[in-house]
């Protein structure tokens, strides 16, 4: 694994983290949880990533994984960096949802009684809501890390006006946005226009999530819907139109480019995000230790030729392909 310091902090980040949004709650297999978990440590990921709601059932990847690290890596705690979040509906009521105080507050401390864990290294503000001030969500993530409950903050999904602002109301407080979580890969570029730069602007890391487009942009697709994939699974979050003809194609135009450099699909998709500089991390997902396997070893070819990068900018020109 190779590491980049987050942003300007003194915090190291691996190039690969992985993050427990699908296949680790209470509807999958605990056995393959447990398994990517550790083989994921192993091979030096130190940063897993959760979120309050996260499972299905929500929740429940937060309990996987707090008995995971309780029964398998209990004296591992201090060589890794686990992040939750709080910002979407968790439970009933007007206090379960949105980035209120309120929420935020209930929240971290319902994850930490989940995971079984002391503190949170890093605690995101999930979005935002459209109504709560960010002063009022900022403030509640100021006060979450004197309280000693995280040690770093971070913001995913802000708009750029407000990312801005968010930056402001933490570094003036001093507990400076460390990390700033989008999805950004080949068929979203929408990041590039403003939260890559912003981010860079203000020393916060820059951290890509669903960097395989959900598996969109693997050779998971590419023959159809299998049966188990994501897109075909009840719980799964990617839609089935989601999968268009002309995305299936770039796919497959790219699958011939990554096999002309000696890697697959996903090695390439994740290389090719973290040839921006700007970018600390990328969040994996995976469903076998065997994705996982081929993901971590995108670190063995992370070069492109300009020629590369002018086909990967060919393929990619229809604007159709990019998902919203
Ligand atoms: N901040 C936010 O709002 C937010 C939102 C979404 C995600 N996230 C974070 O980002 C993490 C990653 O998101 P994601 O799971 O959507 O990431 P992703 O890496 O884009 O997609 C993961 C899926 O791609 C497929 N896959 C992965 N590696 C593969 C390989 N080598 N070959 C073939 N297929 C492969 C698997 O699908 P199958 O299941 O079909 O095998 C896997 O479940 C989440 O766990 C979460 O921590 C954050």
């Amino acid at each position: 694994m190779e590491f980049n310091y987050c942003g300007h902090s003194g915090l190291l980040l691996p190039k690969i983290s992985l993050g427990l949004w699908h296949n680790f709650g209470s509807v999958d297999s605990y056995e393959t949880a447990t398994a990517m978990i550790l083989r994921a440590f192993e091979r030096d990921v130190t940063h897993f990533d959760l979120a309050n709601n996260y499972g299905p059932e929500p929740g429940s990847a937060e309990r996987n994984f707090g008995k995971i690290l309780k029964e398998n890596l209990a004296s591992h705690r201090d060589e890794m960096i686990i992040s939750s979040k709080a910002g979407h509906d968790m439970w009933p009521g007007p206090y379960g949802d949105g980035s209120s105080r309120k929420n935020l507050m209930a929240s971290i401390d319902q994850s930490l009684k989940r995971t079984g864990l002391e503190y949170f290294d890093i605690f995101y503000s999930h979005r935002y809501d459209g109504v709560t001030p960010v002063e009022e969500t900022m403030q509640a993530l100021i006060d979450i890390v004197r309280q000693g409950k995280a040690l770093y903050v971070g913001i995913s999904k802000y708009p750029p006006l407000l990312q801005q602002k968010c930056y402001d109301i933490l570094k003036e407080a001093h507990v400076p946005c460390l990390i700033s979580q989008y999805s950004y890969n080949m068929f979203n570029r929408a990041p590039e226009a403003e939260n890559i730069p912003l981010a860079a602007q203000n020393g916060s890391g820059f951290i890509s999530f669903s960097p395989l487009a959900q598996g969109l942009l693997t050779n998971r697709y590419l023959n159809g819907i299998p049966e188990g994939s994501r897109a075909a699974r009840a719980t799964g979050f990617l839609q089935t139109e989601t999968v268009t003809p002309a995305r299936v194609e770039a796919a497959r135009q790219l699958n011939e480019l990554a096999q002309q450099r000696g890697q697959s699909l996903a090695q390439m998709a994740l290389a090719w995000i973290l040839r921006d500089e700007r970018v600390t991390s990328v969040i994996i997902g995976a469903s076998s230790v065997q994705q996982l396997d081929n993901n971590l070893d995108t670190i063995n070819n992370l070069y492109f030729t300009d020629q590369e990068l002018a086909r990967i900018e060919e393929i990619l020109k229809d604007p159709e392909l990019q998902l919203k």
